[in-house]
């Protein structure tokens, strides 16, 4: 029987089992208070071999990785740290990294994927039409700032479970320093209050998000005293805390008169582990997130399709038109069975299997073609009727030297998520109600649509679009890779995977190559990038193909990173301000 050493939580919120509880020597240690030693390894891992030179990280933020360091130098492994990092993300990355909000962790351990998925829930008073008028129709921003934009948010079960079930160290531990960016404050940078210039202007006069935020000034140092007693509260009461302690009756104070989230729903809240969506590709395999997301399917469709469509593909140079052609016809197709077949796997069976069965994606691969005329003929969904069945996330990547990986993506939504603080508790609180289908036909605001499958209904998680994957080679991390982009995400993805395998690049090679997006809808439309736009003459031969070009804010931040051999190659887009560092 393995041997936890996580601090016990305390009455009411002991949900764990007896298998978790503690031994005599952990017992000591947790009422040791402060005991931040490092804890003697859980017996599952207890005589762990290294088999990497050295662990490492890929992540949005300088603070989060200094929180790696320090947590791999108490002992901590790919669990411990990841736990620890999104903590700390919440404080000092707070327009996405979150306590408020939810996300996908994708984890490799011992030898074994593992998929948990803390997505936020729809309050159980939400209903399908609740973002419609007497009229019926949309009421513009209500699924996106204040509180009716408001999930039950997933994030703090999400990490308890996973560090409860795989981290060696203490859970205290883990949240250590996040509660000293909290409390002692961390220097904000430029980009941090262009974000929170930006957010502030949408929640002006609708929500309290500058009675908290109005301080999120460059050069400034920011404490977050609130917020440093909630982290401080989960950290001594354990990660239920949120959910039925004195957090969540400041949740439930804030939203009272205003929003759906009730006692029960987080009372109810509970993060799933999910068996993740596997496939072999091209001598890997690649696991990534199941339903509620579409981001695994959509990624594993494109890869394989692509493979499919060789022929096609070799000796076209990377963006060039026709290659950019064939990958929108590729899109169209992903995005035709996004749609129409995929939302929470708890209301519909979502056909997992069959959207990413070689044959079904042979067939889908053999519709694009080298000469069709973009938008000339419309793309269905590609299994019939087999069923009725500018936004702010972040993703880091983790490996640890034992051979254990994390990717994680979490998200508020929108930057900064409904602009609602929770009044004594001081952190935002997320807007991915807006991630459902509000009103059939209508596009969410990253221009996606759906039907039934991702309506509104009470205990439902909104399809998202959260693909954290790794990839396996002979049963090792080969690659930990992930985004967050909303649609723009398994895309991005699946473009850095391409330039890697396919074309060969260094790692931050394909991280720094162009990336452009399409989707279904609006139809014919390449959306290119600030950081490498889409001009001059490529610009002109993909108009004169008939494609119209759109320019759009944001095209990832992918955090990757690649282990060849014994060595892990982190790598962080630069198109953010994220951080690779190995520590030896
Ligand atoms: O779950 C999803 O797909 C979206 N809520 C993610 C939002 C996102 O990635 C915004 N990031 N910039």
């Amino acid at each position: 029987m393995s041997v936890p050493t996580h601090d016990a939580p305390r009455a009411p919120f002991a949900s764990f089992s007896f298998a978790r509880m503690l031994t005599a020597a952990a017992v000591f240690a947790a009422l040791s208070g402060s005991f931040v030693a490092p804890a003697p390894a859980l017996a599952k891992t207890a005589t762990p071999k290294a088999v990497l030179d050295a662990s490492a990280v890929a992540v949005p933020d300088r603070y989060s990785a200094d929180t790696a360091q320090q947590i791999f130098a108490a002992g901590g492994n790919a669990v411990d740290a990841a736990v620890a990092i999104a903590f700390t993300l919440a404080v000092t990355y707070p327009d996405a990294g979150n306590i408020g909000g939810g996300g996908f962790m994708t984890v490799f351990m011992d030898g074994k994927p593992y998929f948990l998925d803390y997505r936020e829930r729809a309050p159980q008073q939400a209903t399908r039409d609740m973002y419609l008028d007497d009229k019926g129709s949309l009421v513009p921003g209500m699924s996106l700032v204040g509180h009716r934009a408001v999930g039950v948010p997933g994030t703090v079960d999400g990490m308890w479970q996973a560090q409860q079930r795989f981290g060696k160290l203490k859970w205290k531990q883990v949240l250590a320093p996040a509660i000293r960016y909290a409390t002692e404050g961390f220097q904000v940078e430029p980009w941090l209050q262009k974000r929170h210039d930006d957010a502030a202007k949408s929640f002006a006069g609708k929500t309290n998000f500058d009675v908290y935020f109005s301080n999120l000034k460059a050069g400034v140092t920011f404490r977050q005293p609130e917020l440093a007693q909630t982290l401080t509260r989960i950290a001594s009461d354990g990660g239920r805390e949120f959910y039925e302690g004195r957090t969540a009756d400041l949740i439930v104070r804030q939203m009272y008169g205003h929003g759906l989230v009730t006692r029960q729903d987080l009372i109810q809240y509970k993060a799933v582990w999910r068996q993740p969506v596997t496939a072999e590709w091209n001598g890997y395999r690649i696991v990534s997130a199941p339903p509620p997301s579409s981001g695994g399917i959509g990624l594993i469709q494109m890869l394989k399709m692509k493979a499919d469509l060789k022929p096609a593909f070799d000796g076209l140079e990377l963006n060039s038109v026709p290659y950019i052609h064939l990958i929108a016809q590729i899109e169209d197709r992903v995005f035709a069975d996004r749609q129409q077949y995929m939302g929470d796997p708890d209301s519909y069976k979502v056909p997992v299997g069959k959207l990413i069965d070689d044959a079904y994606l042979a067939q889908r691969a053999d519709e694009v073609k080298p000469d069709a005329v973009p938008g000339a003929t419309p793309v269905n969904p590609g299994l019939g009727d087999a069923m009725p069945e500018k936004a702010q996330t972040t993703h880091f990547s983790v490996v640890d030297k034992w051979g254990n990986a994390v990717s994680n993506t979490y998200t508020l939504n929108g930057p900064f998520g409904a602009g609602v603080v929770v009044d004594g508790g001081g952190f935002v609180l997320n807007d991915e109600m807006d991630d459902f289908v509000t009103k059939p036909g209508e596009p969410n605001q990253s221009g996606v649509t759906g039907n039934e499958v991702n309506t509104v209904a009470p205990g439902r998680r909104p399809l998202s679009s959260m693909a954290p994957t790794i990839l396996l080679k002979d049963d090792k991390v080969s690659l930990v890779i992930g985004t967050p982009g909303s649609s723009r995400i398994f895309t991005s993805i699946f473009q850095v995977i391409t330039n890697l395998y396919d074309f060969n690049m260094a790692p931050a090679d394909a991280l720094a190559a162009m990336r452009f997006h399409h989707q279904l809808l609006p139809q014919k439309t390449i959306y290119w990038e600030p950081y490498q736009p889409i001009t001059g003459e490529l610009a002109e031969q993909l108009q004169a193909s008939g494609y119209t070009l759109a320019g759009q804010q944001f095209n990832g931040d992918v955090q990757l990173i690649r282990v060849d051999g014994a060595n892990p190659e982190p790598a962080a887009d630069p198109r953010g301000v994220g951080v690779g560092r190995v520590f030896h």
